[in-house]
């Protein structure tokens, strides 16, 4: 595959560095979402993968090529006659063929265009799982790998007058040297799971801008492209309405004395806010809040807080579960967590969607964000760190001005090594450079010298803010009954969150509370969880692993699994687990 990708990679433009301004409000967007063409090819016959011989259009499927047109012509292949996957939408649940498919599919729309002069025009993707090449009227535009973050490719001197050949080359493959790595512990949704669209903006537009808040003073740094100008930055409730120029580095620079009523999860207060340079706008909402740790508190406006949480997927509430493609898609997941009297999420273990950031920030929810290094990535490969780095990047760009966000997480469970460390340690250094307002962390794990005696140590805690513990006791370790009695050994000096615990019951499975996947069982398994984390001194944040029941091929157990992982405390389908309430009572003291 990385062969495929150097090749072709001659023609390609390369992936503009992620704007994370492009999508906000105020922006001429067009979705592309809908009915999409699709062709399963295994062999990667579509680009003739070992030949390479490029020059045989007909078998280069980014050519788009009809049948019909002339019979006289060997075409084998015509999207016109192929078959409709939805986009955005993971291609396995809608389709039995493509359950379990892992390989290449190829995607096309046509695309009706209207030039219109002093404009450009972006072809932004929300995320697309796991790598992609992108053809436009047989133009290859770039590649992208990392299967949950967003990149765009300028599209002005491509696009033409009338229908437009939109080709998107898709492949899901697992890899040992990719991020996540080739084993991981939820389902390998393959395609363009979310949106797509053109975004058309002035030559001299805002590409990016970033707000920084330290409880008196907004600093801004608003970046230009195509020129340079002056910026203005509103904020009507506020009475700010101030201009800049930009410097010769197209940048424009604001520090503003501001008093905002400040965001909180009991208070999710957002402020319209409008940016403007010559003829382009941006209309965005933002939140004023400021985090950080003092010795074992985290202090969110000044005041200690204690992260109510809950891990979750980005996977839908529902009897088919995939991908959430939409805002009602989160919308669920998100009421189901407020139900719980969760005031914070660990977005699990990718980023998840902007509607899902979005509206968690809307409805008050503070935010745990985390990149895919999972389990045993490939820690001395150079073009791993940059595929990393690269994704902790478009998702930092993505989501900076998000208050909601208070902890950026850049690895799960990772092993002990030396490799580990020099790798996690660049990835957390570069976390600080880019974004010095949030936390850092890692979820790490606690080893058990003896069956009473849990102790957590790991050279990572050194460089994070919080110390982060997946941990699960009276499930992979021992019975719900130990937690009575283990001692556990954690460093001070740190607030400590439980980033993982819990277990596996299948709604409706009633029995003994000594037998496993019974609801009895994992509502004790809380009960005796909770009631032994509680006790811990540096103890600031809860995550039970995890909301909801989600798709994975590790679950095979049959009448009990059925290739789902069952420790949500609801089912797939939404329905609520007895261990749902003894957390809902716990939060509610
Ligand atoms: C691990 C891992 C999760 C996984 C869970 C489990 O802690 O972080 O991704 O789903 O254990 O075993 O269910």
């Amino acid at each position: 595959m990385r062969r495929l990708l150097s090749v072709i990679g001659v023609f390609l433009l390369t992936v503009l560095p992620l704007m994370s301004s492009t999508l906000a409000g105020g922006r001429d967007c067009r979705p592309l979402n809908g009915r999409w063409n699709y062709i399963v090819d295994p062999m990667d016959t579509g680009i003739y993968k070992y030949h390479m011989t490029l020059q045989k259009p007909h078998k280069r499927f980014f050519a788009d090529r009809h049948f019909y047109q002339d019979k006289t012509k060997l075409v084998e292949y015509d999207f016109d006659r192929a078959p409709e996957l939805s986009v955005p939408g993971d291609w396995n649940t809608q389709s039995e063929r493509l359950y379990l498919y892992e390989g290449t599919i190829w995607y096309r729309t046509v695309v009706d265009f209207q030039k219109v002069a002093g404009r450009r025009w972006f072809l932004h993707f929300g995320a697309v799982n796991y790598q992609c090449m992108v053809g436009l009227n047989n133009v290859i535009l770039g590649t992208h790998k990392g299967g949950f973050t967003p990149f765009e490719f300028e599209v002005t001197d491509v696009l033409q007058e009338g229908p437009n050949s939109l080709v998107v080359w898709v492949n899901n493959t697992r890899g040992v040297s990719e991020v996540p790595t080739q084993n991981f512990d939820w389902w390998n949704y393959g395609g363009i799971t979310r949106d797509v669209t053109l975004i058309s903006v002035p030559e001299v537009f805002i590409k990016d801008w970033r707000m920084r808040f330290d409880g008196r003073e907004a600093s801004f740094d608003v970046s230009l492209d195509g020129g340079t100008g002056s910026v203005t930055v509103e904020i009507p409730e506020l009475g700010i309405k101030k201009k800049a120029c930009a410097g010769r580095d197209g940048v424009a620079h604001f520090k503003l004395k501001v008093s905002p009523e400040p965001w909180s999860p009991d208070n999710p207060r957002l402020y319209d806010i409008i940016l403007s340079s010559g003829v382009d706008r941006i209309e965005d909402r933002i939140g004023f809040r400021t985090v950080r740790v003092e010795g074992e508190d985290i202090l969110l406006n000044g005041k200690p807080v204690f992260l109510k949480g809950v891990a979750l997927h980005d996977e839908t509430i529902g009897t088919n579960p995939g991908r959430c493609k939409n805002k009602e898609d989160v919308k669920a997941l998100l009421e189901a967590a407020k139900d719980l009297g969760c005031n914070f999420l660990r977005l699990a273990h990718y980023p998840h969607s902007e509607q899902m950031v979005r509206l968690a920030e809307e409805m008050g929810f503070l935010l745990w964000e985390e990149i895919p290094c999972y389990w045993n990535i490939d820690w001395s490969s150079e073009e791993t760190y940059a595929n990393a780095e690269n994704q902790l990047l478009e998702m930092i760009g993505r989501d900076y001005n998000r208050a909601a966000v208070i902890i950026w997480s850049v690895a799960n469970e990772t092993p002990h090594t030396r490799e580990r460390l020099s790798f996690l340690g660049r990835l957390i250094a570069r976390t600080r450079e880019e974004d010095p307002s949030r936390l850092v962390s890692a979820a790490m794990e606690k080893k058990l010298t003896n069956p009473q005696h849990a102790v957590v140590e790991d050279e990572l805690i050194s460089l994070t803010d919080i110390i982060s513990i997946n941990q699960y006791i009276g499930w992979y370790n021992g019975t719900p009954a130990d937690c009575d009695s283990l001692v556990w050994s954690i460093p001070s000096g740190k607030p400590l969150v439980i980033s993982e615990f819990g277990g596996g019951a299948l709604y409706g499975n009633h029995g003994s509370d000594k037998e496993l996947f019974t609801e009895e069982y994992l509502a004790l398994l809380y009960r005796k969880n909770l009631e032994m984390l509680g006790k811990l001194p540096s103890l600031r944040g809860l995550c039970p692993w995890c909301l909801k029941d989600f798709r994975s091929p590790k679950r095979p157990l049959t009448g009990i699994q059925d290739d789902f992982n069952r420790k949500g405390l609801i089912d797939e389908q939404g329905r609520r687990k007895q261990a749902f309430f003894v957390v809902r009572d716990y939060y509610s003291k």
